[in-house]
């Protein structure tokens, strides 16, 4: 085990105790890796983080731009029946960035439902939750992938995110992407053994920045407008449509408007 792997696991605590983590050098896609060993048979907590990846997937089909000088992990979750609820995973883990990274760095992070976080109005980490079921055992399992931007990159970010990328700090020593990690793995792996207990929601609803906000969104193929109300216990976005009528968004993708959205 190299020296990485073994500084995240000797922080772990509680929950996080049971993950394993093998930290690499480069990979395509941690997410893509854990897939592969998750047919394999990886155990329920196997943890893949990468010092930088060749093949960063974000969601709907995206490119993540993926970096020295980030932390980019995936983590598996195996369950015996019943698929996983994604959205909701995906709201346990940027509530779970979210404590860790303000822990660490001591500066505020906002959520923009439903995967992206935020800090003084630049990202700073995306998050792409997969699920797999096993077409024999109808075993399910799920890779939440989380990337932070933890430094900017040497050179700077690409002409198509310098405008809204950002990094959570303006350096760091050695360590304190694999102190990021544990941390991270910390709070996630308790919020994501009770899900349906919801403990995350408040935290993830008391840095929604959307809250009032004019959003657009596409529902089945129109494109609409309204004022984003909160997020509903499922995990969606609640939003006010100009006839008065309420929405609730489970998935997909909304447009902020507004200098920075
Ligand atoms: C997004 O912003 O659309 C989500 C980005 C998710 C990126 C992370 S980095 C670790 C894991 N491996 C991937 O290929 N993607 C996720």
């Amino acid at each position: 085990m190299c020296k990485e792997s073994a500084d995240v696991m000797a922080r772990l605590r509680g929950a996080a105790k049971k993950c394993h983590v093998d930290r690499l050098e480069e990979i395509d896609s941690t997410n893509s890796e854990l897939k592969r060993r998750a047919a394999a048979g990886a155990p329920d907590g196997t943890v893949v983080i990468a010092r930088r990846q060749t093949g960063g997937r974000g969601r709907l089909g995206r490119t993540f731009f993926s970096p020295e000088g980030g932390l980019y992990m995936s983590l598996l979750l195996r369950q015996e029946a019943q698929s996983p609820e994604l959205s909701l995973l995906t709201i346990a883990a940027a509530t779970a960035v979210a404590e860790a990274a303000e822990e660490l760095t001591a500066s505020p992070l906002a959520v923009k439902w439903v995967n992206d976080l935020y800090r003084d109005g630049r990202k700073v980490c995306g998050i792409l939750t997969e699920a797999m079921t096993d077409g024999v055992t109808g075993e399910c399992c799920a890779v939440v992938g989380i990337g932070v931007n933890l430094v900017p990159p040497q050179g700077g970010f690409p002409a198509e995110l310098k405008d809204t990328a950002g990094a959570l700090l303006p350096s760091a020593p050695n360590g304190v992407a694999e102190q990021l990690a544990a941390k991270i793995l910390d709070r996630l792996l308790p919020y994501a053994a009770a899900l349906s207990a919801r403990a995350y929601l408040p935290g993830y609803r008391a840095r929604s920045m959307l809250d009032g906000e004019t959003v657009t969104f596409c529902q089945s193929g129109v494109w609409r407008q309204g004022v984003a109300q909160g997020i509903d216990d499922s995990g969606g976005l609640i939003v006010r449509l100009p006839d008065g009528s309420s929405c609730v968004l489970s998935c997909g993708e909304v447009t902020l408007h507004r200098a920075g959205g």
